[in-house]
């Protein structure tokens, strides 16, 4: 059986990381959607509400579990028994990041390959932190992030509606 994990922040949940994750699911018999914490960023929202998050939008993918993970990658995929791990690759200016990745993950275990899925088109360009930045002025992220979770990542970044000081 070909475990593979899909680790990121999925901070939030995009368009890009759906397809990734849908097209992994078919190549995998089972894949672990880990949310987990990367050094380099501040997350918008908890791992709780990430992993919420993505259930809404990965319901119905019958062979895919959604976890949370604090700690190193090839430990997650050593205690899954997972021999894969899973990553979108978009423009250019991934690769450098990712192939950074790969090698330490190889050399921490050799036992688990990196296998980079290309990013379809129409998502070439689009980030969680993209989302982020359009979701807290108030724009609209419809098309850029799964129908059904539209209306949640709107509501908890909208900076116009937030109270702040008592004031509106
Ligand atoms: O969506 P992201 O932020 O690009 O995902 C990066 C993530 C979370 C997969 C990466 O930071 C990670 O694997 N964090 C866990 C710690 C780890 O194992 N790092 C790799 C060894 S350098």
């Amino acid at each position: 059986m070909a475990i593979a994990v899909c680790p990121g922040s999925f901070d939030p949940v995009t368009m890009g990381h759906v397809d990734i994750v849908t097209r992994a699911s078919r190549l995998f018999d089972k894949v672990y959607v880990a949310v987990m914490k990367n050094p380099a960023k501040t997350p918008a929202f908890s791992a709780e509400e990430r992993k919420a998050l993505l259930s809404k939008a990965l319901k119905g993918i019958e062979n895919i579990e959604i976890i949370t993970f604090d700690g190193l990658l090839v430990d997650l995929a050593a205690e899954k028994d997972a021999t894969v791990i899973v990553k979108g690759l978009r423009a250019v200016s991934d690769y450098e990041y990712e192939f950074q990745m790969a090698l330490a993950n190889h050399k921490l275990n050799s036992n688990v390959e990196t296998v980079f899925l290309t990013t379809s088109s129409e998502n070439m360009f689009l980030s969680s932190s993209t989302v982020k930045q359009i979701a807290c002025f108030g724009g609209e992220i419809r098309g850029l992030v799964p129908d059904c979770v539209c209306e949640d990542i709107k509501e908890r970044l909208y900076l116009g509606g937030r109270v702040e000081n008592g004031k509106k």
